[in-house]
C-alpha cells in the first residue's frame, strides 16, 4: 500500500502581549503543528505609550526588520497566521512577515486575538495573502483577559475542524 503523504503545518504569529502566543500553542497543539513567533528587532514600549506609538506604526504603514523564523515558510502545505489586532487591523511585524516570505500557494487559515473586534484585519490579510487558498479565518477575544478556558478551547475545536477539512 502506498504511504499517504502527511501534510506540513506551520503556525505562524506575533503576540506583543502574549494572547495570540496562547491562541497559536494551542492551536499548534491541537493539530500537531510546527509552531514560528514573528519577533520584531525593536520592542514595541509597554504601558499606555503602546497604544500611540503601535497605533503610530499601523498608521505609517511601517514594516519593521524581524529577527529570523525558525521555520521554513516555503516547506509547509498548511500554514495558519495569527495577530494581534491594531488599530482594526494586523500588526507591522506580521506586515513585514507576509512581504518577506513566499506565502503562495499554500493552504493559510488566519487568526486574530482582540479586545474590541477586528475590524479590518481578518479582510486586509485575505487581500496580502491572495495567490493563497483561505481555508479558514477566526477571531477570539483576548484569552488572557477573560474566559481564557473557554476561548482556548474554541480555538482548538476551530483548527481541529480545519484540519479535517482541508
Ligand atoms: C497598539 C495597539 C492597538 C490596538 N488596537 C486594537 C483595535 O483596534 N481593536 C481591538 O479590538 N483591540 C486592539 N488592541 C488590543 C489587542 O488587539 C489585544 O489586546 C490583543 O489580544 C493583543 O494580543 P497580544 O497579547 O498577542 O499582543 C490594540 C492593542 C495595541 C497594543
Amino acid at each position: 500500500m502506498a504511504a499517504v503523504e502527511r501534510k506540513r503545518v506551520l503556525v505562524v504569529f506575533h503576540s506583543h502581549e502574549g494572547n495570540t502566543r496562547s491562541l497559536a500553542e494551542n492551536i499548534a497543539d491541537e493539530i500537531g503543528a510546527d509552531l514560528s513567533e514573528v519577533v520584531p528587532e525593536k520592542v514595541v514600549p509597554s504601558g499606555p505609550m503602546k497604544y500611540f506609538w503601535g497605533g503610530s506604526q499601523v498608521m505609517m504603514g511601517r514594516k519593521p526588520p524581524i529577527q529570523p523564523l525558525s521555520s521554513d515558510i516555503g516547506s509547509y502545505d498548511i500554514i495558519f497566521i495569527g495577530t494581534p489586532v491594531w488599530a482594526w487591523t494586523y500588526t507591522p511585524p506580521i506586515s513585514t512577515l507576509l512581504k518577506e516570505h513566499p506565502f503562495s500557494g499554500k493552504k493559510v487559515a488566519l487568526f486574530a486575538s482582540c479586545e474590541g473586534g477586528p475590524g479590518k484585519t481578518l479582510e486586509k490579510m485575505k487581500e496580502a495573502l491572495k495567490g493563497n487558498e483561505l481555508i479558514g479565518e477566526e477571531w477570539f477575544f483576548a484569552p488572557l483577559k477573560k474566559d481564557t478556558e473557554a476561548t482556548l478551547k474554541r480555538a482548538r475545536d476551530w483548527a481541529r475542524d480545519l484540519m479535517i477539512k482541508a
